[in-house]
């Protein structure tokens, strides 16, 4: 343990790839650290990611814990510092913290059919899960991923997710269709209707716009999905990331500590605060 919880650790950005252009553009970045190992984390942990003199924010780690080399985030623009992080180059050095919150039971799923149901920016907090998943491919039944963009540009990891076809049976959407696209047009929770998997001996995962999670919420229980077999993450608004300043509570819970992964039944007993 550090003597300043608060002080980062440096990294360098080894690597900037635009996930999706635009307004809200999306970029990932792969990062190494300066000096020593990198920390071990979980599926579903985040870092505080920072720039000097900019700021700070809480960012999913999007890479699996198998792989140590680098960690991987994706960020969308939204404000002061994701735009900060949308300016950077290799080589330039960060600070990051972490890691933080709780994490995915991957473990405990072993031997059961995954769903994963992700749309937008929400494909990055699942993918070191999903990414996991495969890597240790005979400890599961069906993979199965859900993943829906605005357009086929806003699709984001899209030759990534290509790569997993054979081990996931992959199934993407678009809400508005554009010539080349092939694929499922309409929203991501009428595609898992659609498809309407079986909820036996299944989990779902799904991350993703709150009015997305709503619907997919609601097909899920249609389908015969129990609440304790559904996971999500919540990104309430965070400081400090160390359960101290009370920024990102929800009821008595801080989501920093206590969260981000919930099952549904965890969340039904909260206030509708998340
Ligand atoms: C656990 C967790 C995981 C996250 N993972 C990711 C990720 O993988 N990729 C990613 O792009 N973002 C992620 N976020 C959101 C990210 O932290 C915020 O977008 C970021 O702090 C915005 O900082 P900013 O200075 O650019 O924007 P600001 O200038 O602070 O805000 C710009 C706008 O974004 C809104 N905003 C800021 N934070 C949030 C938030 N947490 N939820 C909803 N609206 C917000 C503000 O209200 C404002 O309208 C995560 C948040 C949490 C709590
Ligand atoms: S962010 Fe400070 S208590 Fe959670």
């Amino acid at each position: 343990m550090p003597d300043n919880i608060y002080l980062p650790e440096l990294a360098r950005v080894v690597h900037i790839k635009e996930e999706v252009a635009g307004e809200r553009s999306i970029k990932t970045f792969r990062i190494e650290p300066v000096n020593g190992e990198a920390f071990a984390h979980e599926c579903g942990q985040c870092a505080m990611l920072s720039i000097f003199g900019r700021g700070e924010m809480m960012i999913s780690i999007a890479s699996s814990p198998l792989i140590k080399e680098y960690k991987q985030f994706s960020i969308m623009r939204v404000g002061r510092v994701s735009a900060a992080f949308h300016e950077l180059q290799v080589g330039d050095v960060i600070g990051i913290r972490g890691p933080y919150g709780n994490s995915f039971p991957v473990d405990d799923w072993r031997g059961k059919n995954l769903f994963f149901i992700g749309g937008g920016c929400g494909l990055a907090p699942i993918w070191p899960v999903i990414t996991t998943a495969v890597a240790q491919r005979d400890y599961f039944k069906k993979i199965t991923v859900f993943y829906g963009g605005r357009s086929p540009r806003d699709i984001m990891y899209r030759a990534e997710l290509e790569k997993l076809r054979g081990d996931v049976d992959l199934q993407l959407s678009v809400d508005k269709t554009e010539d080349g696209w092939n694929g499922y047009c309409g929203f991501v929770p009428a595609n898992v209707m659609d498809k309407a998997p079986s909820a036996d001996n299944a989990i779902a995962i799904t991350c993703g716009p709150p009015i997305m999670i709503k619907f997919v919420i609601q097909n899920l229980h249609q389908l015969g999905f129990a609440d304790e077999h559904i996971f999500t993450t919540i990104e309430n608004k965070m400081k400090c990331g160390l359960g101290k300043c009370g920024r990102c509570n929800v009821g008595k819970d801080y989501v920093c500590t206590k969260g981000p992964v919930y099952s549904w039944a965890q969340l039904k007993g909260l206030p509708e605060e998340y």
